[in-house]
């Protein structure tokens, strides 16, 4: 057998000598390693007599026990080397100056920081749910039936599940946060809940990854009135002009009654011009929380009554800044993004304008 003294010595040197951490672990393999020369060495112990046994033994599980401890140690080192350098190059340099040219706030992000100006201004706090949710926020506790065809009617892409799993979907509208926020909170609430959604769709208005911003209002005695005059007054304020708009009934599963809220606009050659002409264009979906939708989230619909609703963010970049197709709002092109975008560091705020 060879001396352990120095194969002791021969390993601490090449520990000593290595400088990464993956060259440090091949050594660990040639030295303590199932096939490692110590392992071998270990695995002679066998055929020897008992008193070489007892003399040997011993030593060998002290090399062994050596040569890991010195490999842990100049591990811990070199990852403590690896850090440094990464916190090295990772730094910044604050005094560098910016360019503003380059980079910019996508449309989306602007329009929905408009949006939380706008809202948190009539007091509203921003709430804000997964993309991945479960059949019971996005559907049942919203008070769509199972099987009911409204829950084809929103094209979901449903996640594929084992039999025993919850089945999960990308969420399809940002409604779910609705039932989040009024199962977690105790009324009043006022929430409004950015975020993204998804549908099995695509064309020139429609992208298969679109932005949402639901709003939700529950307190004591609340009614359509309060449901108009926010709403109302969220249009004049993002379009910074005086709209015109109309309250048409429509078909929630979630709201009764619900209504589609359309902005009254002209179509001047290519271009939209909101606020005049006689055409009018939806732009939300609201209503009167339905009771049921109260009652899955534990709210007393004897006590308490509320407003929600919802929009389509990109829709409505779309309509105050003239883009003509939604789908280049996704494609990452950065003319376009140099075109359509804004200075990164301008903030929304209603005293100065919003954009
Ligand atoms: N979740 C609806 C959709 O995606 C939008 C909506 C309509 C939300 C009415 C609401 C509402 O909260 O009250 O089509």
């Amino acid at each position: 057998m060879k001396n352990i003294e120095t194969i002791k010595d021969k390993y601490t040197s090449i520990i000593y000598n290595t400088n990464n951490l993956k060259d440090l672990d091949k050594v660990r393999i040639s030295a303590v390693g199932k096939k490692g020369e110590i392992s071998c060495m270990m695995q002679e112990i066998g055929k020897m007599s008992i008193d070489q046994k007892k003399q040997m033994g011993p030593l060998l599980n002290s090399l062994k026990n050596d040569i890991i401890n010195q490999i842990d140690q100049k591990k811990k080192e070199l990852e403590n080397i690896a850090i440094d350098k990464a916190l090295e190059n990772e730094s910044i340099d604050m005094s560098l100056p910016i360019n503003l040219s380059e980079g910019t706030l996508h449309p989306v992000q602007q329009v929905m920081e408009e949006m939380a100006v706008i809202f948190s201004s009539m007091g509203f706090s921003i709430a804000l749910g997964p993309d991945i949710e479960d059949d019971f926020h996005n559907f049942t506790a919203l008070n769509f039936p199972p099987g009911h065809p409204a829950r084809d009617m929103h094209d979901t892409f449903f996640m594929s599940s084992k039999n025993d799993e919850i089945k999960k979907v990308l969420r399809t509208h940002t409604s779910p946060v609705q039932i989040r926020t009024m199962i977690k909170d105790e009324p009043p609430i006022r929430i409004i809940a950015p975020g993204r959604t998804f549908r099995c769709d695509s064309d020139q208005t429609h992208t298969p990854m679109f932005h949402q911003v639901e709003g939700l209002y529950i307190d004591k005695g609340i009614h359509m009135g309060h449901l108009k005059g926010v709403l109302m007054d969220f249009v004049s304020k993002f379009f910074e002009t005086e709209v015109e708009v109309q309250f048409r009934p429509h078909h929630f599963p979630f709201t009764e009654p619900s209504a589609e809220m359309d902005v009254r606009y002209e179509r001047i050659g290519s271009s939209i011009k909101i606020g005049q002409g006689g055409d009018w264009m939806e732009i939300l979906g609201c209503g009167m929380v339905h009771p049921n939708v109260l009652r899955a989230c534990g709210v007393d619909p004897d006590e308490y009554q509320g407003f929600a609703f919802g929009m389509g963010v990109d829709r409505l970049a779309m309509l105050k800044y003239g883009m003509p197709d939604l789908r280049d709002m996704f494609s990452s092109d950065t003319r376009w993004l140099k075109h359509y975008g804004f200075g990164a560091l301008q903030q929304a705020n209603l005293a100065t304008g919003l954009s």
